[in-house]
């Protein structure tokens, strides 16, 4: 892959970006602080998704010094639905390093970006890009497909030496001025008109007579991506206990998914009513009813990046709260108000709402 290839695309892709970009609240001004919250919710959450989180984070955190001193549980809550919540833990963390190490201004130079808490390449080259007109690139999986249609390249994008190769030949076509708006049309043209999955708009591209891809018809072959091993399956029996008005939470143990996060008493595997009493028996909690759901869902799914949790319910009426120091018993006005609860576990609740609901109504 060429530099000189790529210089050519430059001018129109500015001019196309000028004219067409979508607004959007983190195009607003170029402060670093706006600009970082943004891709970091940006990066496994679609646009749309993002925009009315990132309004409501930014109206409660407008600063870094108000993100540094934050409860942990307001900053959850506030993320709750958007998922990956080291994201969350990693922002705070890096406000109180740019509070105690760079009082409290954010860090210019790329190096000192790129070693804050949860920020990789691909953020740092957007934030020093966009915030501070550096020629740095920041190469996520839209950048990737406009450019392997560009150049007609069929090199495997999960390589990281060859996303690292087309890092280093997009930042040797940077522009002199502009850069953060080039960076920005790059995601830009990915996003709205070299489109995946069969439908790019290439009528619409302001790059189409530069594209190889285009002047072969070979759009859909790009890019190319090495099959994902199959995510690990599991199976899990999830309990939503009730005691007078209120349920059982406890919080997440050890490192793996959701750790250190709210979430419903759960086993591993598929346990039949006899082991659901057996594991409570063990608690001290003493149940008064239990029910397998009556709906046609009784299995739920949910989906993280490498696994996929296959989860049974069961409802239950305790009579007694039983021994376990871990749970903790909230009302559902302090689940909807103060604790975040990760969506699998919500699915769960809210299936458990709509059966408390039928039962009623019988
Ligand atoms: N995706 C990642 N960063 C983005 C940005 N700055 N604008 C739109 N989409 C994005």
């Amino acid at each position: 892959m060429k530099t000189s290839q790529l210089k050519n695309i430059v001018i129109p892709l500015l001019d196309w970006y000028h004219n067409n970009s979508r607004k959007l609240p983190w195009r607003e001004n170029k402060d670093p602080y706006r600009i970082w919250i943004s891709e970091i919710m940006l990066q496994q959450t679609r646009v749309e998704a993002v925009i009315s989180y990132y309004e409501r984070f930014m109206k409660r955190f407008p600063t870094v010094e108000s993100l540094a001193v934050c409860e942990d549980e307001e900053l959850f809550k506030l993320w709750e639905g958007l998922g990956y919540y080291t994201r969350a833990r990693n922002l705070k963390k890096a406000a109180q390093v740019i509070c105690t190490h760079f009082q409290g201004q954010f860090p210019s130079q790329f190096d000192q970006i790129l070693a804050l808490p949860g920020i990789g390449v691909y953020t740092a080259g957007a934030i020093a890009s966009i915030a501070f007109e550096q020629a740095r690139a920041a190469v996520d999986g839209n950048v990737l497909r406009v450019i392997t249609r560009l150049t007609g390249d069929n090199r495997d994008i999960t390589d990281a030496k060859f996303r690292d190769e087309i890092t280093k030949v997009l930042e040797d076509s940077y522009p002199q001025s502009q850069r953060g708006d080039f960076t920005q049309s790059l995601m830009e043209l990915g996003a709205v008109v070299c489109v995946p999955n069969g439908a790019p708009q290439c009528n619409r591209c302001p790059l189409s007579k530069f594209c190889d891809a285009y002047s072969n018809g070979t759009q859909l072959l790009y890019p190319v991506k090495k099959k994902k091993s199959a995510r690990k399956m599991e199976q899990k029996t999830v309990l939503i206990l009730s005691f007078q008005d209120k349920i059982a939470l406890r919080k997440r143990e050890g490192d793996g998914v959701l750790s250190g996060m709210w979430e419903l008493p759960n086993q591993e595997g598929t346990l039949t009513r006899q082991q659901v009493y057996q594991w409570l028996a063990k608690k001290g909690v003493i149940v008064d009813t239990i029910k397998e759901p009556s709906n046609k869902k009784k299995q739920l799914k949910h989906i993280f990046t490498h696994i996929e949790w296959h989860m049974t319910y069961w409802i239950i009426s305790c009579s007694t709260t039983g021994t376990d120091q871990n749970f903790v018993w909230v009302t559902d006005e302090q689940l909807e108000q103060d604790i975040a609860l990760p969506t699998a576990f919500k699915k769960v609740y809210q299936a458990a709402l709509q059966e408390r609901c039928v039962r009623e109504k019988i």
